[in-house]
């Protein structure tokens, strides 16, 4: 395994234990397969329905869009005639607005006729991403337009009173203040504490609200916590999770594994023991094997399946090659044309449990003795 091999498969592995598939993440080669087959749609990732999505999606790029239009408008406005002009909102913008406020109302009608779930409007990854890079580049037009307006308005000062910088700094302080709840240095002196080491002194500053409030919030949330999984029981534990995880990983894969049969390779093929599966083989060699191999294997055209000996190797991996692959020169067909993997690997368990069956009535033994 090289290096880089090893590095895809710890990704994989982490990625299996972080979407907590503990299991999966025991079974590579499926994890490897399940990831590329049944990734999930971005919008049911998002809890949205694809409409919802859409919606959303177009929305936002109409938004984008509305944006481009009038600052391009403003940018050759200013560019031309550097001045009045600016104030104007085209007409394109008004209209483009109306779109954008027509497809959100429609997209809140259609979320409340489906309870959000329904999915009118197909939208499969392939067109979110689109949408994603179409806005990207809209972003990147309007940080461009931004700068030229920027560049271009320096030197025009009747236009400078419309931005409020102003009003804008002093929010900001505002909300700093709020935040932090700190004394500016100039008053400092006012809460100084009286005390002094070697010239070290200390302020008596309040405790930032932000992280004041943020405690309290852990506190309330640790009474509710406590409650919800110690009193009341009513979330799981993480032992509880665990198994249920466990479960639905075992699950998931017995399903993975029963879609997709030629996953069933000469390398990972299991001796089945269930009674389904045992019944399953009987049937598949009754109906194809029986006519040269007798109904209980002990051979005729073909040789005894009940005896320990093997002419083509009697592991149960070489046994499955033989099947599959056939012995085409001497009449056994290859059954992997007829039958799918897991076919296969039912009716060699079944062949597996045959009770042996001695000559005269079954045929002497053929080949090499199975250790
Ligand atoms: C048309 C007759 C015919 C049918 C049908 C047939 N086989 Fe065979 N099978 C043979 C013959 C002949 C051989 C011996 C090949 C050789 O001598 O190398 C053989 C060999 C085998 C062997 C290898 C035995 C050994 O000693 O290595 C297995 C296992 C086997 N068959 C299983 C099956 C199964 C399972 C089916 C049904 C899915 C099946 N066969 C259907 C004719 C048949």
């Amino acid at each position: 395994m090289n290096s880089i091999e090893k590095l895809t498969k710890a990704t994989l592995f982490l990625a299996a234990l972080f979407t907590g598939n503990l299991l999966l993440a025991q079974e590579e080669p499926i994890v490897e397969a399940i990831s590329a087959a049944q990734s999930t749609p971005i919008h049911v990732q998002l809890g949205l329905s694809s409409t919802m999505l859409f919606i959303i999606m177009t929305g936002f790029t109409l938004l984008l869009l509305a944006v481009v239009w009038s600052m391009a408008s403003s940018t050759k406005n200013i560019l031309k005639y550097k001045q009045d002009q600016v104030r104007k909102k085209s007409n394109g913008t008004k209209a483009l607005l109306a779109l954008f406020a027509l497809t959100f109302s429609t997209g809140a009608m259609a979320a409340e006729e489906g309870g959000g779930s329904t999915s009118l409007v197909p939208f499969p990854d392939s067109i979110f991403w689109a949408y994603i890079t179409v806005d990207i580049v809209l972003i990147m037009i309007i940080l461009y337009l931004a700068g030229i307006v920027k560049g271009s308005i320096s030197d025009m000062i009747p236009l400078r009173g419309m931005f409020k910088w102003k009003r804008w700094k002093n929010l900001k302080a505002r909300w700093k203040s709020m935040l932090t709840k700190s004394v500016p240095i100039e008053e400092e002196g006012s809460i100084l504490l009286d005390h002094d080491y070697d010239g070290i002194t200390e302020l008596d500053n309040e405790l930032p609200p932000w992280w004041k409030y943020g405690f309290y919030i852990t506190i309330v949330w640790a009474v509710g916590y406590f409650f919800y999984y110690q009193v009341f029981e009513i979330g799981d534990l993480q032992e509880a999770e665990y198994l249920t995880q466990m479960a639905d990983g075992e699950r998931e894969i017995a399903e993975y594994k029963a879609a997709h049969p030629e996953l069933i390779t000469a390398d990972n093929v299991e001796l089945l023991t269930d009674a389904g599966a045992i019944s399953e083989g009987r049937a598949l060699y009754d109906q194809n094997c029986a006519s040269c191999h007798e109904p209980a294997g002990a051979g005729k055209t073909g040789p005894n399946l009940t005896d320990d000996y093997w002419l083509h190797g009697g592991d149960l991996s070489s046994v499955f090659v033989t099947i599959s692959e056939g012995v085409p020169e001497k009449g056994m067909a290859a059954w992997k044309t007829k039958m799918p993997a897991n076919e296969i690997q039912a009716v060699l368990s079944y062949i597996f449990q045959l009770d042996y069956i001695a000559p005269p009535t079954g045929r002497e033994p053929q080949g090499e003795l199975a250790e």
